[in-house]
């Protein structure tokens, strides 16, 4: 089993001499667990598509700590900066020019011209970043395709020995990632769906903002981790039930209750709070995941707000 320890001076200084190492660390952040490795360092960056056997044309975020390590990275724009300074540090992913000299692995981005960066505010991450003083790689903490880990028990689960150090930082606050945006085509574009949402960006911006449809070009999806099959439980997934087989699982939504039947139920949230639901998802989802049912049914669930990222993860689990 792989090393788990509670975050302290002491655990952040080991972790951090990991990662200049080359080594791997899962570490929290507000949205889901993610695997950091140096982002400068080609073989860590290997390592990490080696733990998730993730294929190496899907590209990772690089995080840091501060908007000031980004100008060596990438190349800023007005509506980066105007985006960077309402919603940095949180869940939100900038796709931008990568800059020519950036220090940042040819891996990492897949061989695009174009860099992945965010910067997390969970305090823990916040201590990594600074302690390492490197642009970190870091995608979900799980093995590629499956569902996202928000506790670091499901790290260890997903991963095992392949990551060399967990940081236990408890369970992540929002719980469904953050959303990337394309700021490097001519209008801003949501490639995912996450934790900040379509209206927030819409109202900074004071404009509309398109989303690439889940499904809209399955074979060659425009981020390229955006493959139609995605966060999947082993069990079948069944969307938008109204009625429930005694076989099945079921995962509600909200205080209607009318839905009966169904060998084990879970609620996002009774009190029907997407905000609830998005950080209960992925963990329920794990916990209904089990041969004994047949299928997992999901209530509908309300496509506004985090609702969208939500609906978007449900959608490619059923695939
Ligand atoms: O919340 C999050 O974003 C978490 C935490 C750990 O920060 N990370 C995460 O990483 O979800 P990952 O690797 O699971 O998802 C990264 C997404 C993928 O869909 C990938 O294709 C996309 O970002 N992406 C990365 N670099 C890109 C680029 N240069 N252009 C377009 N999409 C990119
Ligand atoms: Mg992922």
């Amino acid at each position: 089993m792989p090393t788990l320890l509670p975050i302290d001076d002491a655990s952040i200084a080991r972790a951090a001499a990991l990662l200049r190492e080359g080594k791997l660390v899962a570490f929290p952040t507000e949205t889901v667990y993610g695997l950091g490795g140096d982002a400068t360092n080609g073989r860590a960056i290997a390592a990490i598509y080696e733990a998730k056997g993730r294929p190496a044309f899907n590209p990772l975020i690089i995080h840091v700590a501060e908007t000031g390590a980004l100008d060596a990275l990438i190349e800023w724009s007005d509506t980066a900066q105007i985006l960077a300074s309402k919603l940095w540090p949180g869940p939100m992913t900038l796709v931008l020019p990568r800059k020519k000299d950036s220090p940042v692995s040819l891996l990492a981005s897949a061989g695009l011209e174009t860099l992945a960066v965010r910067i997390p505010s969970n305090p823990h991450a916040q201590m990594l970043l600074r302690a390492t003083g490197l642009p970190i790689a870091a995608p979900s903490a799980n093995a590629s395709g499956k569902l996202s880990p928000t506790t670091p028990e499901h790290v260890a689960e997903s991963l095992g020995d392949k990551v060399d150090l967990i940081l236990a930082g408890g369970q992540s606050r929002i719980g469904i990632e953050s959303t990337v945006i394309n700021l490097a085509a001519p209008e801003p574009t949501i490639l995912r769906p996450g934790g900040v949402t379509k209206e927030q960006l819409e109202k900074i911006l004071g404009r509309k903002v398109a989303t690439v449809e889940a499904d809209a070009s399955p074979d060659a999806p425009s981020s390229p981790g955006m493959l139609a099959s995605h966060y999947a439980p082993h069990l079948p997934v069944r969307l938008n039930a109204v009625t429930v087989a005694d076989t099945e699982a079921f995962l509600a939504f909200g205080s209607d209750v009318s839905v009966a039947g169904g060998a084990a139920r879970l609620n996002l949230s009774p009190q029907g709070d997407l905000n609830e639901a998005a950080a209960n998802l992925f963990s329920m989802l794990r916990e209904l995941d089990k041969p004994v049912y047949s299928c997992i049914a999901v209530a509908p669930i309300p496509d506004t707000g985090l609702g969208a990222a939500i609906n978007d993860r449900l959608k490619r689990a059923a695939i």
